[in-house]
């Protein structure tokens, strides 16, 4: 009874004083992720749930709003949520990595506390540490835009949401040790669509699966929100004989394109609308598939779910489509990705045009090449590295450990190219990068299977990729105009990807692979970036309630909390958040 009840009164404490001080709303969650049971492929796991529901509820938005989650870690280990993509304004201190945050122990809560600013569209958020997003804690998140700003299509009939990610019957303790032990992760034994298994589309699927079905009418226009929030497979999501209309992707809207199927990488986010334009003869499959992989070692279910009309005639049978592109010619593949432009016309988070900030002018001032080999051996453990470095992450969260004056716990040496000389190596090294600065980032990869990599507290513009490697006179090439915005991007196999962007949000940011097995073997490292005239404005200070750990683990007090027994169940959480959401809709 006594977290109930101080779980109110934090409430109208958040009420008192988060409304009277921000000028923009804001929206609070409760969030308490702990396990529980599923048997999404037909095998009894253990899987993360928020709130009791696996995938997560969505946090939802409008640009500005100030968000405040407050998330109870009930698992046996310790926590942190990542929100993919979310840029965190000069605040680094929110972002729920390990280098800018402590993790929250177990039994322990942390209030996350940001704002969205100048931000619209579709993101994802999922626990960060020790490989979890295996085992699920994902949702998504919506910010909407403000009313005065008009969306660059007719307003949906309609939202649907598909997470999608290659999914193991083994949990993510599992899987970590299978990497410890030097092996590596193996295929995945299936993908699931919103955490559920296939639809029975043929004999190799097993009886008594629960799938994905979703309710549409005919004739009407829904905007399709996809995430990957696998482990490390990429994926083509198609509808079975409907058009996809790519509008949107991490933030921005694209130029408006059909496809047939599309490509999603690990950690990827998009919008498509789709028109229910289809007589209804039966039901549609939906398609996840598993997309370079080794098709005849791969023999896993494939994600399947189901459209169904309201006035359908009948069950969706026969083969599954098949992808209008072939990984075995890998241009085909490329081609996709290169068509994705932004609509330069179009308003997003602001009322001017996306097109009007004109990133082709900008002289750039810094070049950093980041390469991928496979993984290796060092110092008798597999490591998988970023320019010759496996990124140690210090016990004391960096910008932290700043603010203290605590001094050695990293180094500001990490390469800005590959250096072939020197052994790869373990090392807690770090961007030191200049404020302000306009930079190309090249992604070259030279390890065997695609790499998806996402920078924190930023977008970037993707103005090229190739394959073979990237060189100097590659700028020539580059989309200077309507180069889309946005923070994950693929780099395929013996390919390079480049980006530009504008080193203008002071704090550390993680720099990272989104394939889960690359990254929990040290492929990523960080990026500091600090204003030389820091005038109390380009960055926050650390929030009230910020985890101390590692050299300043005497600063931390204990918390009071309450057993696992008697904890808040997360119904009754969940109401709560509701209500909260409604008291803000209202003031
Ligand atoms: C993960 O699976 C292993 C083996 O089945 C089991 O012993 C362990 O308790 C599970 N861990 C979690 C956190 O569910
Ligand atoms: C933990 O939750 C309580 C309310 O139950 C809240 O007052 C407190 O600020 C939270 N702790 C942190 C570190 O955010
Ligand atoms: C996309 O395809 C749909 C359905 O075939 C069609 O109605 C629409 O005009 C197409 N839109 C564009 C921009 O090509
Ligand atoms: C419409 O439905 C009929 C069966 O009722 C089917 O034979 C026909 O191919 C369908 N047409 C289209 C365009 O889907
Ligand atoms: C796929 O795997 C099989 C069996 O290991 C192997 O013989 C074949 O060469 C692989 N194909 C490709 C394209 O790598
Ligand atoms: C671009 O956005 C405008 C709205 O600003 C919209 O009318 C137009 O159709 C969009 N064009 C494309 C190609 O997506
Ligand atoms: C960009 O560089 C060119 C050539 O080095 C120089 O002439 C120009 O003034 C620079 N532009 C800006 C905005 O700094
Ligand atoms: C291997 O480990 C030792 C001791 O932990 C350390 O001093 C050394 O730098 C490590 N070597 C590499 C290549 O990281
Ligand atoms: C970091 O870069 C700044 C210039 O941007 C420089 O003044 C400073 O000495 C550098 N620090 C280290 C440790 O390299
Ligand atoms: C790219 O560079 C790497 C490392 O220097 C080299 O091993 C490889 O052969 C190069 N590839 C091509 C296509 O030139």
């Amino acid at each position: 009874m006594a977290s109930r009840l101080s779980i109110f009164v934090f409430f109208f404490a958040a009420l008192l004083s988060g409304f009277s001080l921000a000028e923009d709303p804001s929206v609070f969650h409760v969030y308490e992720l702990s396990y529980i049971t599923a048997s999404p492929l037909g095998v009894p796991q253990q899987v993360i749930a928020v709130n009791g529901i696996f995938p997560g509820p969505v946090v939802t938005a409008t640009t500005n709003y100030n968000v405040e989650v407050n998330v109870f870690n009930r698992l046996d280990e310790p926590l942190l949520l990542t929100w993919n993509g979310i840029e965190m304004r000069r605040n680094s201190w929110q972002d729920g990595v390990l280098g800018t945050n402590c993790p929250i122990p177990p039994q322990w809560n942390f209030t996350y506390s940001f704002q969205v600013k100048d931000q619209i569209g579709s993101f994802f958020y999922f626990p960060s540490l020790n490989f979890q997003r295996a085992s699920g804690g994902f949702g998504p998140i919506v910010i909407d835009n403000q009313d005065r700003i008009p969306l660059p299509f007719a307003n949906p009939d309609g939202e649907i949401t598909f997470m999608i990610g290659d999914w193991y019957t083994h949990n993510h303790t599992v899987l970590r040790r299978r990497l410890d032990s030097g092996e590596e992760l193996g295929m995945p034994d299936g993908v699931l669509i919103n955490g559920k298994g296939p639809y029975k589309y043929d004999a190799t699927v097993p009886d008594g699966i629960q799938y994905e079905t979703v309710n549409v009418h005919p004739g009407r226009t829904y905007r399709i929100r996809v995430h990957n929030v696998g482990t490390s497979t990429s994926l083509n999501l198609r509808i079975q004989n409907h058009k996809l209309l790519l509008v949107e992707t991490e933030g921005r809207y694209t130029s408006q394109t059909n496809f047939s199927d599309f490509d999603i990488h690990v950690g990827q986010s998009y919008s498509f609308l789709v028109t229910m334009d289809q007589n209804a003869s039966s039901d549609y499959y939906v398609v996840a598939s598993a997309r370079f992989v080794n098709e005849t070692v791969w023999r896993r279910v494939t994600g399947v779910g189901i459209l169904r009309y309201s006035n359908s005639k009948g069950p969706a049978s026969g083969p599954l489509p098949v992808p209008s592109t072939d990984v075995s010619h890998p241009w085909s593949v490329m081609q996709q990705q290169r068509a994705i432009k932004q609509n330069t016309s179009s308003s997003g988070a602001r009322p001017n045009p996306q097109g009007s900030y004109h990133y082709g002018q900008i002289n750039i001032t810094g070049t950093y090449i980041f390469r991928s080999t496979p993984p290796t051996m060092i110092n008798g453990s597999l490591r998988a590295t970023l320019n010759g470095i496996s990124f140690l992450n210090p016990s004391t969260p960096m910008r932290l450990a700043d603010k203290h004056g605590v001094k050695g716990v990293y180094k500001m040496d990490f390469p800005s190219r590959p250096v072939d000389k020197r052994p790869p190596r373990l090392d807690s090294s770090i961007i030191n990068a200049t404020y302000r600065s306009f930079v190309q980032v090249i992604f070259q990869n030279s390890d065997t299977k695609v790499q998806s990599f996402h920078i924190d507290g930023y977008s970037f513009y993707v103005v090229a990729m190739d394959f073979g490697n990237w060189t100097e006179d590659r700028k020539g090439s580059y989309n200077n105009w309507d180069a889309i915005s946005r923070s994950t991007i693929e780099v395929y196999p013996g390919a390079w990807t480049a980006v530009l962007m504008s080193l203008d949000n002071a704090g550390v940011w993680n720099i990272r692979v989104e394939n889960l097995d690359r990254w929990y073997l040290g492929r990523e490292t960080y990026i500091r970036i600090v204003n030389p005239e820091e005038n109390g404005k380009t960055e926050m200070g650390p929030p009230k309630n910020v985890l101390y750990c590692g050299a300043l683990k005497s600063l931390q007090k204990q918390q009071v909390h309450s057993s696992a027994s008697s904890m808040v169940n997360g119904n009754l959480i969940r109401i709560f958040s509701f209500v909260m959401v409604l008291l803000a809709s209202l003031c």
